[in-house]
């Protein structure tokens, strides 16, 4: 289906959309547990989208402030810490695109108000193709745009956020991976995730034949779950991306994971989460009620179970 046919959906047709392809069976069957691609009608030439647009959130008061980039060599498992020193301002980067080896994430859009207006639209129309009570799920939503210089990297990474990543200039190749695949991603990797580490997803070249790649163009999208590690590739091209995503209010699976965490580095080998729900309970009830650390393991090591 390409972007036009979107908006030739007829009217009666229950679940019309004027921004997603409706009749993809994604929204329903694999929303937040599979990857897949979808069709989507953002396109360079929508307002929001071209370049002077773009740029005036560096200008921003507030939006300058959430405008993160970076330039030089990336590679796959690149370490945060080690990323290669900024020499040039953001504009600098944004001005030279084509050649400074740059990304940018432009965070928070959702404080402007014409941004708001297409990450509410989007997620209004994800909830009715889904079927999720999104509204009383979400403790927050972002929208994002990803400008990203020819042949770059974008490092494996883990993230918290249930997304959609839509691409609207240029092509991009994502890779991810499937979330319940514990050879690519061990529970201490999440634990780590979730409790300290925002880097502590591993890149295993050896898994790699395990991704779903997607070769991203103009008008297609990809659905992120959460926890599903990933990292993408930016061909000859010059690549913009606008993101919507959401966080969940429930903290079940953030406190599993750091009760996890911290059990763990008492020689226990606790149980993950998803497998017992009443084990699943205590930890969050724990971790929420601030029983971290030695109080909280010394409650759940005095029980046999962890
Ligand atoms: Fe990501």
């Amino acid at each position: 289906m390409t972007p036009a046919s979107v908006a030739e959906i007829p009217v009666e047709t229950p679940l019309r959309s004027s921004i997603f392809d409706a009749e993809n069976p994604g929204f329903k069957k694999d929303f937040d547990e599979l990857p897949f691609e979808f069709k989507h009608c953002f396109h360079a030439d929508h307002p929001m989208f071209q370049l002077p647009r773009i740029r005036q959130i560096l200008d921003h008061d507030v939006l300058k402030h959430h405008a993160y980039y970076d330039h030089g060599p990336i590679v796959i498992d690149q370490r945060w810490e080690k990323l290669p020193e900024r020499k040039l301002t953001s504009k600098e980067v944004f001005d030279n695109i084509d050649v400074a080896s740059g990304w940018m994430m432009l965070r928070h859009l959702e404080k402007d108000p014409e941004y708001n207006e297409l990450l509410q639209q989007s997620l209004d129309e994800v909830k009715r193709l889904t079927g999720r009570k999104i509204d009383e799920d979400k403790k927050s939503q972002e929208a994002i745009i990803f400008f990203t210089s020819p042949n770059r990297i974008t490092a494996y990474h883990i993230d918290r956020e249930c997304n959609l990543l839509m691409q609207v200039r240029g092509n991009k190749q994502m890779n991810i991976f499937d979330r319940n695949d514990r050879d690519v991603t061990p529970e201490t990797e999440l634990e780590t995730f979730w409790s300290k580490d925002n880097n502590a997803g591993l890149y295993k070249p050896q898994f790699q034949d395990r991704a779903f790649v997607f070769e991203m163009k103009p008008g297609t999208g990809v659905h992120i779950p959460v926890n599903s590690p990933h990292w993408l590739k930016t061909p000859d091209n010059v690549s913009i991306s606008f993101s919507i995503s959401y966080q969940y209010k429930d903290t079940r699976r953030k406190h599993v994971y750091q009760a996890n965490y911290y059990l763990r580095k008492m020689g226990l080998n606790p149980t993950p989460p998803g497998k017992s729900p009443m084990l699943d309970n205590i930890k969050r009830s724990a971790m929420s009620a601030g029983f971290a650390g030695k109080n909280f393991i010394k409650k759940l090591k005095g029980g046999k179970a962890s």
